[in-house]
């Protein structure tokens, strides 16, 4: 998508103030929650989809896991690539849109998991057919048994709160116009972003080819194994591919 937010550089930057102030404190735990969740081990492959500056990806490399991160973003994949570096480790990095995965080639065609945490994919590809294709592009990237765990708004919040009273939320399509009324290098940005319904995203996984489909919690970036709240902002989805 050529009007892709992350293409354009004064929001990338403010946007990554904001991830290594708000979200980064959080990583290492994120990771030693999947490293669980995900049974991986020192030595496996894994994807990091929407990978950012790096921060979930340089976290995983430093327990033993080889990582391919993918991104739209020039500027966050050059972030990356220093703060990796600077972590003492490796990582291949690839740019890429996520909705064109399929057409990467990799150096590896078959990934013990795969992650795409806080917003980096399901819901910004350009509605449910592109986030299906997605999916299935990912499970077809996975070994049996491989977990894909991803992060996504909970649009339920949205129907409690904003149904009757904000105007950029559409309640029949499950849809928010994100639209900042700043200019970022002198251009106004908008994006539709898709929201699932718990069972929504669920289902979409399940006619991907997913099992083992869970719903957790993961407010403020704490990812524990509970089931995600009415309302929370996000939701943490874990699904699996078929032994
Ligand atoms: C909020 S940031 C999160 C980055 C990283 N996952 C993290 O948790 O720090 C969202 C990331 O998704 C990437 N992104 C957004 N749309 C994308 C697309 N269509 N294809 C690939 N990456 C995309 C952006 O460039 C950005 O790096």
């Amino acid at each position: 998508m050529n009007n892709n937010p992350w293409l354009n550089k004064a929001f990338t930057d403010q946007s990554l103030k904001n991830i290594d102030n708000k979200f980064a404190p959080q990583t290492a735990s994120q990771v030693d929650f999947l490293m669980k969740k995900m049974q991986l081990s020192t030595g496996d492959i894994l994807l990091d989809l929407g990978c950012g500056a790096g921060r979930h990806a340089i976290e995983f490399a430093l327990q033993g896991i080889r990582v391919t991160g993918v991104d739209i973003s020039p500027k966050m994949l050059e972030e990356a690539r220093k703060r990796t570096e600077i972590a003492g480790v490796n990582v291949d990095y690839r740019l890429c849109d996520l909705a064109l995965l399929g057409s990467l080639t990799l150096d590896n065609q078959s990934f013990n998991g795969a992650v795409c945490l806080c917003e980096s994919g399901i819901g910004v590809l350009g509605g449910e057919n592109s986030d299906f294709s997605f999916l299935k592009m990912v499970y077809d990237l996975l070994m049996p048994g491989a977990y894909f765990v991803l992060s996504c708004f909970n649009s339920i919040r949205r129907y409690i709160r904003s149904k009757d009273t904000n105007p950029h939320f559409d309640y029949i399509n499950s849809t928010m116009k994100w639209r900042p009324n700043i200019e970022y290098d002198g251009e106004y940005l908008s994006e539709i972003q898709r929201q699932y319904t718990p069972s929504e995203i669920k289902l979409l996984l399940q006619l991907a080819g997913y099992i083992d489909i869970q719903v957790l919690s993961c407010e403020s970036g704490i990812f524990v194994d509970k089931p995600m709240g009415i309302e929370d902002i996000e939701m943490l989805v874990v699904a699996k591919k078929v032994d």
